[in-house]
């Protein structure tokens, strides 16, 4: 068993074993800088020692469906270990829970979720989902499983939200009761990175029989997660759904970790190849082997292999060291980034009431979403995202008042065109490869952009959906990698 100590050294010397963070690119003040990468909500970068393994298994690719030559006795063992790897990353006790992998990230798992409650207790039409979900948590269960109910979240002194509110759950749960078939929340927003109680919210929904999904897109990569074996039962989550490129993986494909005896009492989703026993014409049986049965149709097995060997990477040194960490740098962005009075931070953030993992929205009083977030990119080389982060409900309603102060001299065509450029926030987003120094460029570029905001604005022109452009700037051709001028080089 290594020490803390010794665990904290091996995070440290993680830190710089990612992959571009030493790209460059030329900005509008003609200085060419290492890139500022702060869109980790949006996609982590990807993890050096996941690729090494995944370029070293590659020697090895085969289908795993295949069984008798070496390389697919290779594949299919390490594709197995794979599931293993997520079940005893997630604390999930492989008797009780089977791993399977999805199509594209937690979007395809959460639907796939969703038909699947909706087939195991179709006499139950109601879903609770939380105002702060991703939309990805939101528009499967108002498509495949009934009734969508939103929860009302914590309002705090400062009339910033908070997480999702206990009480205005346990009053819906005692309003509809035995018709909730289900509560799906995200354990961690991916606009204010505010953290929800999971284990609070699912001893509610099992108290009158609902079941619990957490959304774990924004969770795997930042805090511990344990599915079963609390004291108390009732707080086992039934199934979590997570994807592999917000987890320092891209293009691995999403991750359902759910209660075995679900989806043994439906037929699985999919069918196809790979999940069946036997077929005749005129019938076919389902395979009782997790998780071939939740996996119609070849998986995608060198994105659920590099995904493994990072959750592995992940428990040698422990969530616990990764998420204190993480806090800290957090902490400190709210502290810089709120010490500046044009600034205003979405979300509670006071970290004692509600604490945070990844994600710090905010905007500059008086400019836009859009404007702001291309000049960090242009003239600062910070990669941030803006908009709304697919939670339309939620940033709307934060942002409500600056946009009804701004419809008060206006007519209602320009109010109109208001709402896009102005219904929206910054995102800074961040993972284990960012320090305090990305931090502090963050908050010394924000200080400079609003004291020179006339320069930067006349050098910019609205564009389409809340986005502006650069009146004469753009990456120069030389710097934009392109696949077909790779492959010239590959030739030459
Ligand atoms: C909280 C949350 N849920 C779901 C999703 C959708 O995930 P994916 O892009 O892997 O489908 C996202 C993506 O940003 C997210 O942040």
């Amino acid at each position: 068993m290594r020490t803390r100590e010794e665990r904290c050294a091996m995070l440290e010397k993680l830190r710089t074993d990612f992959i571009g963070l030493d790209t460059e690119y030329t900005l509008a003040n003609g200085k060419k800088t290492r890139r500022i990468y702060l869109d980790s909500t949006a996609s982590t970068l990807m993890l050096g020692a996941a690729h090494e393994a995944l370029e070293a298994f590659y020697r090895h690719y085969a289908n795993t469906h295949s069984l008798l030559h070496f390389p697919a006795m290779i594949a299919t063992s390490e594709y197995a270990w794979a599931h293993d790897r997520v079940l005893s990353f997630l604390g999930a006790d492989p008797e009780r829970y089977a791993c399977f992998f999805t199509g594209s990230g937690a979007t395809a798992g959460i639907n796939r979720m969703a038909r699947v409650f909706n087939s195991y207790r179709s006499n139950r039409g109601v879903v609770l989902v939380s105002l702060m979900e991703h939309h990805s948590n939101d528009l499967p269960h108002r498509k495949h499983a009934g009734k969508v109910v939103h929860l009302p979240l914590t309002t705090h002194p400062d009339g910033q939200p908070g997480c999702i509110c206990l009480q205005g759950l346990e009053k819906t749960l005692g309003e509809m009761g035995d018709r909730v078939n289900y509560i799906a929340v995200t354990g961690v927003s991916n606009v204010t990175g505010i953290i929800n109680p999971v284990h609070d919210i699912a001893r509610l929904a099992h108290r009158v029989g609902a079941l619990i999904l957490v959304d774990g897109a924004q969770s795997a990569a930042h805090i511990p997660v344990t599915m079963s074996g609390h004291d108390d039962p009732n707080a086992d989550l039934d199934a979590f759904v997570f994807s592999g490129h917000k987890t320092y993986v891209p293009g691995s494909p999403g991750v359902v970790v759910c209660r075995k005896d679900i989806l043994q009492a439906i037929e699985p989703d999919e069918v196809g190849g790979g999940m069946v026993d036997r077929v005749f014409v005129d019938r076919y049986i389902v395979s009782e082997r997790f998780p071939d049965r939740e996996e119609a149709g070849t998986p995608n097995i060198p994105g659920a292999i590099a995904l493994a060997a990072t959750l592995e990477v992940f428990d040698r040194i422990g969530m616990d060291v990764i998420h204190d960490d993480e806090t800290e740098l957090i902490n400190f962005a709210l502290e810089k980034i709120r010490a500046i009075p044009e600034v205003i931070v979405y979300g509670e953030s006071d970290p004692d009431l509600c604490p945070r993992a990844a994600s710090v929205s905010f905007n500059v009083s008086g400019m836009d979403h859009g404007l702001v977030a291309a000049i960090l990119n242009d003239y600062y080389n910070i990669s941030v995202r803006n908009e709304c982060f697919c939670a339309h409900p939620y940033v709307k309603e934060m942002v409500m008042d600056d946009l009804l102060e701004a419809a008060d001299d206006i007519d209602d065509a320009e109010f109109e065109k208001a709402i896009l450029l102005k219904s929206g926030m910054v995102r800074a987003s961040f993972g284990l490869y960012n320090t305090r120094e990305d931090v502090e460029a963050l908050a010394d570029a924000l200080g400079e952009i609003i004291e020179l905001r006339d320069f930067y604005r006349s050098h910019y022109d609205p564009a389409d959906a809340g986005m502006y452009v650069h009146k004469s700037f753009k990456l120069a051709e030389s710097e934009h990698f392109r696949v077909s001028k790779f492959l010239d080089g590959y030739f030459r």
